[in-house]
């Protein structure tokens, strides 16, 4: 049978500096939609990376003092190490400094031209190095987004067209895209309102760290249309026509919400001057906000996110960033908000509830054994409708509402347990009753490790391990753990314990 295809990709990363909380924030919409997807049977493609060329870049470098092609190596580096602590498992990473970008950046330059798809001409207005964003009609000269002071800018660049008709066309898709996070969509608005004409311009002149212009060797690649294209030049060319030229490829991408412009605007039009196909959604996503300001660099208030991983562990902080996900607002990261999740969610509630699970059945094993019951009996039909919303939550991208389910379902499931009290029932020698109840909470405790899988992968696999159960993605959900699986089972240790 033929696979669906699935494409998510997270920002390329300036790689300017360390990353942050903020930047993990972004990569894990994406990493748990792939995750998601692959435990609905899809051929999962994750792309992110590296945004290395460019004025910024080359300042940071500079201002390091180091050679800038080492300097974006070092921070790359950086930002690789942190995907491995974290568990982001992407399929495909892209350095836009590496030569198979250029050559792909290149072509698509050929191309434009070939279809006369560019104008020559100057190029007037204010620009700001730090968000690499122009802004043609301001008498402001600080930026509006990152009121940083801008650069007064004149030279002449390639433009690419942007027709009415074409305008039009994003318009409408601006729409289709934005239903759900309205909030977000004045700079749209603004772009459109704006300047009289639309075209934009993808080049720069003597820009001296970037991506030359095989025709006009004195103009360099802008570094959106450069980095943009990477979300394509980083799949082999079968897998760009299996993604890029084919509508039944399911493809969302991640940005946050202050590059819309460049997805909303600028990428559609060049996929469709370049005869590729548009992406089926974006996700944006508001910022992680500490002290009330957006986490950054500049601000001085970043978290690393290597800290707290080493500290706790890299599931810990993606269940910890998945319950306060929001796709509509900002979030607030605050560390007592943090070590209060640790302790009620992440101890009392799910390493509890595995913990006394296991050591019951452990101790109840010998008697357990001796039962005859149905394993092909379901036993926990009584969650399809559960399990079904927890469903719907991922197609509606609803990251807190996820968290929530598996919250109550380990409350339930800790209230079964205080209320069922097998203990009584095996002091009674019930067993066969005994029986049937492990079996209940054993297989919800499986439930849960399934529901967990996308979000926390480690510890939903070390709860597979405690059930001597292996994964099998394609009927996730229905398995029943069975009682011959239960003759060897793990020694219990906790998941998470108090007091770090
Ligand atoms: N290089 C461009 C993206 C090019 S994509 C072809 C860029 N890089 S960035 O490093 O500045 O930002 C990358 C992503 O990180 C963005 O989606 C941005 O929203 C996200 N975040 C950076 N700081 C953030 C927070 N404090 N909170 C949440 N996300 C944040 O833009």
């Amino acid at each position: 049978m033929i696979k669906k295809t699935f494409l998510v990709t997270a920002p390329l990363y300036y790689v300017n500096s360390s990353p942050h909380l903020g930047h993990l924030y972004s990569s894990l919409f994406a990493d748990f939609l792939a995750r998601y997807k692959k435990m609905q049977g899809y051929q999962v493609f994750f792309v992110m990376g590296a945004d290395q060329n460019g004025q910024k870049i080359l300042n940071a470098s500079q201002d390091a003092n180091i050679g800038v092609k080492k300097f974006v190596d070092k921070n790359t580096t950086k930002f690789k190490e942190l995907w491995k602590l974290a568990n982001i498992g992407y399929t495909h990473f892209v350095e836009t400094s590496s030569f198979n970008h250029a050559h792909f950046v290149q072509l698509m330059f050929q191309k434009l031209k070939d279809d006369q798809q560019l104008d020559y001409k100057n190029y007037v207005g204010l620009y700001c190095v730090h968000c690499e964003n122009f802004h043609p009609q301001t008498s402001n000269t600080k930026c509006p987004l990152c009121k940083r002071e801008m650069k007064k800018f004149l030279e002449e660049n390639y433009f690419l067209k942007f027709n009415l008709n074409a305008q039009k066309q994003i318009q409408k898709l601006i729409l289709q895209w934005q239903k759900k996070e309205k909030t977000f969509t004045n700079q749209l608005k603004d772009f459109f309102a704006q300047r009289s004409s639309k075209d934009f311009s993808i080049t720069r002149k003597n820009s001296p760290w970037g991506i030359m212009v095989d025709y006009d060797q004195n103009q360099f690649a802008y570094v959106w249309f450069d980095a943009l294209l990477g979300y394509i030049s980083v799949l082999n060319p079968q897998e760009q026509t299996l993604i890029w030229k084919n509508s039944k490829t399911e493809i969302i991408q991640i940005i946050g919400k202050e590059i819309m412009k460049f997805h909303l605007i600028y990428w559609p039009t060049m996929l469709m001057r370049l005869d590729y196909r548009l992406p089926n959604d974006f996700l944006v996503h508001g910022w992680i906000l500490k002290n009330q300001t957006k986490m950054s660099k500049t601000t001085g208030n970043t978290i690393s996110p290597v800290k707290i991983i080493n500290k706790f562990d890299a599931d810990v902080v993606r269940l910890y960033l998945c319950s306060i996900m929001n796709s509509d607002s900002d979030v607030t990261f605050n560390t007592r908000d943090f070590y209060k999740f640790y302790e009620s969610f992440v101890v009392d509630n799910l390493s509890n509830f595995h913990f006394r699970i296991i050591t019951m059945c452990k101790k109840y094993l010998p008697d357990i054994q001796k039962q005859k019951i149905e394993d092909s009996q379901s036993l926990t039909n009584f969650m399809d409708e559960f399990i079904e919303e927890y469903h719907q939550f991922w197609v509606t991208k609803s990251f807190t509402k996820i968290f929530k389910q598996i919250d109550t379902l380990l409350n339930n499931g800790n209230q079964m347990i205080n209320h069922e009290e097998p203990w009584k029932m095996h002091k009674q020698k019930k067993y066969n009753e005994l029986t049937m109840t492990m079996l209940k909470l054993l297989n919800i405790l499986k439930i849960v490790a399934d529901l967990l899988n996308p979000i926390a992968p480690s510890i939903s696999k070390r709860i597979y391990a405690s059930l001597n159960c292996r994964i099998i993605h394609s009927n996730f959900y229905k398995t029943n753990v069975k009682l011959q699986q239960l003759s060897d089972l793990e020694k219990i240790t906790y998941l998470y314990e108090k007091e770090k």
